[in-house]
């Protein structure tokens, strides 16, 4: 049935604000998941500008939204509107997903948890105590880096074409998560909840004379530039570097396998396809609306619908 046809006064809304909006996938994803669960609640995009950020929340509240998305470029400066905001979203600096509750609205962020409940779907152990590589280090590597620093990774060097943008994300990040670790209201399924990390944090360019044995060496390297969308542009590292047991974890989506995922496998690596962060960050978000825990092969196929 079209979903218009099915929308009541019962009906709950849920929705996504960003500006620009209308390119965005996360309708047919969550609309998709809450058919097929069953659920009286509908998913719409909202274009949001930067200056009407705080009248849309205020508008979300007292129309009885129950949870909003966010994406850019509201990520960060929505943060002042909100009554609390989770631990890794704190470290992070940035919310996706915000709640509107009794008490007030929280915000959360689910790239952090998707980017690792992917790979438990993908049957691939989180490398904890292990060394990492991440290229990168715009907002996506910020999450990552929390993540897998939660998670209990040995260490992590982030890679980035601005130098300085690695090295001082790498210091940000060092003293934040090693001062507050130990910290168990975390999410027990994909961190490690024991206290007992304390992830080393390097910032290098890709030129560095360390890089060829870092790759070599570490138990898992991840793409989150964006450079992987563009296929004429030759990789950023040297796939001979990489050994086979290396697992290759790229986050772009587009194309669904990209040129570093093919010279990985080319490698005998294991790979993980971006789109299962992309399902995973709006499945932990339809959780915490609905209760219910959404079909993840339902919202990947609607992803998969050009
Ligand atoms: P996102 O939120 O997806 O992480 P972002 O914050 O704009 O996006 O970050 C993009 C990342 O991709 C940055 O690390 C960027 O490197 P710079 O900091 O040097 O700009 C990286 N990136 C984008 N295009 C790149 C390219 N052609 N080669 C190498 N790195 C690239």
């Amino acid at each position: 049935m079209d979903i218009r046809q099915s929308i009541t006064g019962h009906t709950k809304i849920v929705g996504v604000i960003g500006s620009p909006i209308s390119h965005s996938r996360s309708p047919q994803m969550h609309n998709a998941a809450l058919s097929k669960a069953g659920l009286d609640f509908v998913y719409v995009p909202f274009h949001v500008s930067t200056d009407a950020i705080d009248q849309a929340i205020d508008g979300f509240r007292s129309i009885n939204v129950i949870g909003i998305n966010v994406t850019l470029p509201h990520k960060q400066t929505v943060i002042p509107f909100l009554t609390s905001i989770s631990h890794e979203a704190d470290l992070i600096g940035a919310v996706n997903t915000l709640s509107f509750l009794d008490d007030g609205i929280y915000g959360e962020n689910t790239d952090a948890p998707g980017f690792l409940r992917a790979m438990n779907d993908n049957n691939i152990a989180i490398p904890k105590g292990k060394d990492v590589v991440v290229l990168g280090a715009g907002g996506s590597a910020r999450a990552i880096v929390v993540a897998l620093a939660l998670a209990g990774v040995k260490s992590i060097t982030i890679v980035n074409r601005t130098i300085p943008k690695a090295v001082s994300l790498a210091e940000e990040l060092s003293k934040k998560i090693n001062k507050k670790n130990g910290d168990n209201s975390l999410d027990d399924v994909v961190y490690n909840t024991n206290g007992t990390f304390d992830t080393v944090i390097t910032g290098i360019g890709f030129e560095d004379i360390h890089l060829p044995n870092a790759i070599n060496t570490c138990a898992m390297l991840v793409n989150t530039t964006s450079a992987g969308m563009d296929e004429s542009l030759p990789l950023l590292i040297n796939p001979d570097w990489l050994e086979s047991e290396t697992i290759v974890y790229d986050i772009v989506y587009t194309p669904p396998i990209t040129k570093l995922l093919k010279a990985a496998k080319e490698k005998g690596c294991s790979t993980i396809e971006g789109i299962g962060m992309l399902v995973h960050q709006g499945a932990i978000a339809f959780e915490r609306w609905t209760g219910v825990k959404p079909c993840v092969n339902t919202m990947k196929n609607a992803l998969l619908i050009k």
